[in-house]
């Protein structure tokens, strides 16, 4: 029953994706939160309807959820903006596009009461936002526009 409380179920599902930066060894890693399902409204503690990702497309050094942004979701999907590849929100996995074959690496998180905690062994919670070198944008690619709300 450990684990920092990172956010509620509420602003994930407010705010689409929602990032945060912890420390794995003496590295920063970007990790965000998504809803597993849309119209998840069931209260279900071993399935919980938020998963989280480290913040790393798996076909290239690539961001999924940016500061400005956040992640683009669609139909279930977490997309690449860089491109486009779409990844299960639920089990990370991409069957289509350049990260075709590829999952995710995921982090554990609970569900408990509405909040989201992080359980990961691996991962101790640093700040909510990613880190820094990932805060700059850099030149995104204005193809992906169309991907966002
Ligand atoms: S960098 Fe994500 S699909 Fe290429």
């Amino acid at each position: 029953m450990s684990g920092y409380r990172l956010t509620t179920v509420e602003t994930v599902r407010e705010q689409g994706s929602w990032a945060f930066t912890a420390r794995e060894g003496d590295e920063d890693r970007g990790v965000f939160l998504v809803l597993c399902a849309d119209e998840s409204d069931e209260r279900d503690d071993e399935d919980p309807p938020v998963r989280a990702w480290i913040n790393r497309c798996t076909h290239e050094d690539q961001r999924l959820h940016r500061e400005a942004v956040g992640a683009v979701t669609r139909g279930g999907s977490v997309v690449c903006p860089k491109h486009g590849s779409a990844f299960d929100a639920c089990d990370g996995g991409c069957d289509n596009g350049e990260a075709a074959g590829t999952t995710l690496r995921s982090v554990d998180v609970t569900v408990r009461d509405g909040a989201v905690f992080l359980t990961d062994d691996d991962l101790s919670y640093l700040r909510e936002g990613l880190p820094d070198e990932d805060d700059d944008d850099g030149a995104g690619p204005s193809s992906s526009s169309h991907l966002t709300f």
